[in-house]
């Protein structure tokens, strides 16, 4: 019902401004959550345009002054704040550096947050589950911080994780948004196709990441929008490698280092060109060709083949043929 919707955006709105309360103002927020942002080279502007706050570590941190201001445990319990077994409730996040995620108006629909532990006994983070207001496959965190810079720029870069919206903003490139982790869905491209056609997608520098901005490509190909995509050194992400330099430096390197998809995928498949074993370089160019036939208009279709022929030089007209195949098949 909408009456539960709007107490729950109210709910998740206190909850919001507590932490960054507690971040701001709280000695156990200070010394330990907001020195943390700040070590990671956070500016205090990027951590207040990110609302970004801190959760005590204690169970009944946030539960106490919702309960006191009124708040029902039944409506902290559905906005994901707090948990219930038989004999105890308590707070979801604990001890944690949070993020909030908005909605594409402004509105906080949920949080994710980072454990400052170095040990791995628990996950590193951890994010609020699906609600009534909270869909996680159908927002892309950063989005409301970024839309107005996707429209002027015309492009979306794309990455994996809380930690490179928020340095990429403070580098100066603010039309940026996150997927948080979970493989990108078409509700997600939907949203972001809203603002631009274009999307860059700039993946963890790791075998995980590689992989995730495959299948990213290719359902980006699919809902007709353009793509690019960036290969970041290995072991890096874009959080750590545009705090590694300057603003400037970041700002070149994605504008010199985005290769359109084919490029990009071919790059990788052929690890830079020095695999040109003839049997390899047939999977590479089935698998580039299959990337292509899932693209709906033809003149773009065409327009690739023709790229993809002079880059794997090999004859137009074979990589025709073997895209009509895919389309006749999956037809
Ligand atoms: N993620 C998650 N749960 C985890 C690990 C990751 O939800 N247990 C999501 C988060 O949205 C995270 C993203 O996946 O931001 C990318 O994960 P990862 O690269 O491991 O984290 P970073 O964002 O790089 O975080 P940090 O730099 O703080 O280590
Ligand atoms: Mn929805
Ligand atoms: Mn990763
Ligand atoms: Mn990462
Ligand atoms: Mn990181």
């Amino acid at each position: 019902a909408q009456n539960e919707r709007d107490s729950l955006f109210i709910a998740l709105k206190f909850a919001g401004e507590f932490f960054q309360d507690v971040l701001w103002n709280h000695s156990e927020g200070k010394s330990i959550g907001l020195s943390y942002f700040k070590e990671r080279g956070f500016s205090e502007a990027t951590i207040k345009k990110f609302d970004l706050g801190y959760s005590l570590d204690a169970w009944d941190g946030l539960m106490k002054p919702a309960l006191e201001k009124g708040y029902s445990e039944e409506i902290l319990e559905k906005a994901g704040l707090i948990l219930k077994s038989e004999n105890k409730t308590y707070d979801r996040f604990r001890g944690r550096v949070m993020f909030p995620i908005h909605n594409v108006g402004g509105k906080v629909i949920a949080f994710g947050a980072r454990t400052l532990r170095k040990d791995k006994k628990q996950p590193k983070y951890i994010n609020s589950p699906e609600t009534g207001v909270y869909h996680k496959s159908d927002i892309v965190y950063g989005i409301h911080q970024a839309r107005q810079a996707i429209r002027n720029e015309d492009l979306c870069y794309l990455v994996e994780g809380y930690t490179d919206v928020i340095s990429m903003h403070q580098s100066g490139v603010q039309n940026v948004v996150s997927s948080s982790g979970t493989s990108l869905t078409k509700e997600q491209i939907r949203l972001i196709g809203r603002y631009t056609k274009n999307i860059t997608v700039l993946y963890d520098g790791d075998a995980a990441g590689i992989k995730a901005s495959f299948r990213g490509i290719d359902l980006i190909l699919e809902h007709d929008l353009d793509v690019h995509a960036v290969v970041f050194p290995e072991g890096e992400d874009p959080d750590s490698f545009s705090r590694s330099m300057s603003s400037e430096a970041f700002q070149q390197f994605l504008k010199d280092n985005a290769q359109d998809f084919i490029t990009f995928k071919t790059n990788i498949l052929t690890e830079g060109g020095k695999n040109i074993d003839p049997v390899k370089k047939v999977a590479v160019i089935r698998d580039v060709v299959e990337s292509i036939s899932l693209i709906p208009d033809g003149i773009k279709r065409s327009v690739y083949i023709k790229s993809c022929a002079n880059l794997l030089e090999i004859d137009e007209q074979v990589l025709i043929s073997e895209l009509n195949k895919i389309l006749i098949k999956n037809r």
